[in-house]
């Protein structure tokens, strides 16, 4: 059944279900809500002979109560005859019972904040597991400012329905006790009442259609909101230099506005809920009533204490009602967010790139590429019958125009995009079959971006690499050219770098991304433009690192600038996703063909 057309009761569940949680473990803080209804209930009950005893100034008939009398009777006689001393009883009996019932809720809070504070952070610990499982694809085609809406708030938002099922089954089980107790003191003003409640409750009925209408939008606009903030935030200098605040804060003040109108409609709908209870309520008891003129006549209204009883009851009954029409509400509110939490536990459109079985044993002889035809989305087609190989040991180059489709190739090579079966090859494995966990752990990657996080050089640094000693650290430093630059920082290696590293420079991160793939130590390196960013005499002083590392071990080096891979074994001309020369480099210029014309533009 598609996810959108289950009721909202099914995907809960669902919910529980994906986050591992057993919706029995409600059955704590519900049964503690039960007693504590009953408890309720036996205190109304226990009103009646309070008043019935203080307004006729006699409690002699206390004894003949069922079953409150046969406890009654248990006490010493001389209790029983003195009226003062049985309304104390019966008092100190009403004050225990409500402390208790109140206690009893309070444990029933307890326990139920604590079961959805649990759900809540199984749903958000299971919803980072899912974002961290899906495909690169999958983050090409969404936006990052909608995932942490979704983590932030709609995780919770989705939740309320759970976190408000006690207040709900609390509100119901009060509701049947009502009943029963009205039902007591009299079915015939009972029946009269209820098809006025039916009537609150289609009422209700018909603006819970319209909130979760309204949902669905809310939660498009707040993702909307998400997508704005952390879009513009995180892409400021382009703001900046292009002068764009005034439009961006247009562009965020109408979203904003429009999600603050629609969160005010539901508002608005939620606040109508209790003046129209209380309208309804009014009916209700003015009908009650006329109705006991007619049962209980004119002169036993004044003194008929159950009558008082049954207005309090009522009243009572009118905000329980609410409750439990309301909880509908409550629900339909959660749809929205329900939905697009879901829709992460949906595997549909994750792009998983899974491994295989076979654990890596090292390279051998070669990577293959064999007939590979490649496109990120169906449209078009990036790289097209594209075979070549990868010696082991050896530097293959891989050069062409831009857009060419050598980052692609490298994609596909990392396992972020999952490459059609049967066309890489490692020693003649399909590159599938690997586990990712053991053929990544041999790969190192210098990338085009310079990937950073918040926090210090030596854990930029570091990494994801396991036990690295401080001598080896040095050591990469040294290589990567960047011990003269930690060396001036007063915090050293402990320095912070600022948000995706923003206080070093374009060549400075290229060089902690080197000196982080030179750690890796892995056997097989690649290099994106590794070297794009930097002056030509650090350029040189880095190449010499690079010549070095690479030296011996399987590289595959993209370059635009064709001096750096002078030395190549291989080079391999991309242009417009298929392979258009390989060979080494005397060949490839005595040809005269597209690397030929390369290697003249850059000569000028
Ligand atoms: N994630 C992606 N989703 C869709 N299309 C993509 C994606 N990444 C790249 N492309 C497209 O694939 C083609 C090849 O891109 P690729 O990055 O492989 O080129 P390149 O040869 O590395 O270029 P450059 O020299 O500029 O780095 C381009 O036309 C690009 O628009
Ligand atoms: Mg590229």
């Amino acid at each position: 059944m598609p996810k959108s057309e289950r009721s909202n009761v099914g995907k809960t569940l669902l919910l529980l279900r994906e986050i591992r949680i057993h919706p029995a473990f409600l059955l704590i803080p519900l049964s503690f809500t039960l007693l504590a209804a009953a408890f309720e209930g036996m205190g109304m009950g226990l009103l009646i002979p309070i008043l019935n005893g203080f307004l006729n100034k006699s409690f002699a008939f206390a004894t003949d109560i069922p079953i409150l009398g046969k406890l009654l009777q248990m006490l010493p006689s001389t209790l029983l005859a003195n009226d003062r001393l049985v309304f104390m009883t019966f008092l100190g009996g009403f004050i225990g019972v409500y402390t208790l019932k109140n206690f009893l809720r309070f444990l029933a809070n307890a326990t139920m904040g604590y079961f959805s504070e649990r759900c809540l952070h199984h749903l958000r610990k299971a919803l980072f597991a899912k974002y961290l499982s899906f495909g690169k694809l999958f983050f090409d085609t969404t936006n990052v400012g909608h995932h942490s809406t979704l983590l932030l708030q709609f995780s919770q938002n989705a939740l309320y329905p759970l976190t408000a099922v006690d207040g709900f089954a609390g509100a119901l089980l009060s509701l049947i006790v009502y009943l029963i107790v009205l039902i007591g003191i009299s079915w015939k003003l009972t029946l009269v009442a209820l098809p006025l409640f039916v009537v609150l409750h289609l009422a209700i009925k018909f603006m819970i259609t319209r909130i979760k209408h309204l949902s669905r939008s809310i939660a498009a606009q707040g993702s909307a909101l998400g997508k704005k903030s952390i879009e513009i935030l995180s892409t400021i200098s382009l703001v900046k230099s292009y002068q764009t605040e005034k439009k961006e804060q247009e562009n965020y003040r109408r979203i904003s506005n429009q999600k603050a109108s629609l969160d005010f409609r539901v508002r608005l709908l939620l606040g109508m809920l209790l003046p129209m209870q209380e309208i309804i309520t009014l009916l209700v008891v003015s009908v009650i009533i006329v109705g006991s003129f007619y049962v209980f006549g004119r002169e036993q209204i004044a003194s008929a204490p159950s009558l008082l009883v049954y207005f309090y009851i009522i009243i009572n009954a009118s905000s329980k009602f609410g409750t439990v029409s309301g909880f509908r509400g409550v629900i339909a509110n959660a749809s929205g967010p329900m939905d697009a939490v879901l829709e992460i536990f949906d595997k549909e459109g994750k792009y998983f790139v899974r491994g295989g079985d076979t654990v890596f044993p090292g390279l051998q002889h070669s990577i293959d590429f064999k007939n590979l035809t490649f496109s990120y989305f169906d449209d078009r087609q990036v790289l097209q019958g594209v075979s070549f190989d990868i010696q082991k040991g050896k530097m293959t180059a891989i050069v062409g125009p831009t857009g060419g489709g050598k980052s692609t190739l490298i994609s596909l090579l990392m396992r972020y995009y999952d490459c059609p079966p049967g066309t890489l090859f490692i020693d003649s494995t399909d590159i599938r079959e690997f586990t990712l966990e053991s053929y990544l752990g041999r790969v190192a990657l210098v990338s085009q971006e310079t990937l950073l996080l918040h926090d210090t050089l030596r854990y930029n640094i570091t990494y994801g690499l396991h036990d690295v000693s401080e001598d080896r650290l040095q050591e990469a430093l040294k290589r990567a050219r960047l011990q003269d630059f930690i060396g001036k920082l007063p915090q050293g290696l402990d320095t912070l770098i600022g948000d995706r590293g923003v206080r070093l420079s374009g060549g400075e991160k290229q060089r902690v991304s080197i000196a982080r793939a030179l750690l890796k130590n892995a056997e097989i390196l690649i290099l994106d433009e590794a070297t794009s960013s930097l002056d030509s005499k650090t350029e040189a002083l880095i190449q010499e690192a690079i010549d070095d590392a690479v030296s011996g071990r399987t590289s595959i080096v993209i370059a635009h600038r064709l001096s750096t891979i002078k030395h190549a074994d291989k080079i391999i001309v991309v242009d417009e996703g298929r392979i258009v020369e390989q060979g080494m480099l005397q060949e490839l210029l005595e040809k005269e063909g597209a690397f030929f014309a390369l290697w003249e533009q850059q000569r000028f």
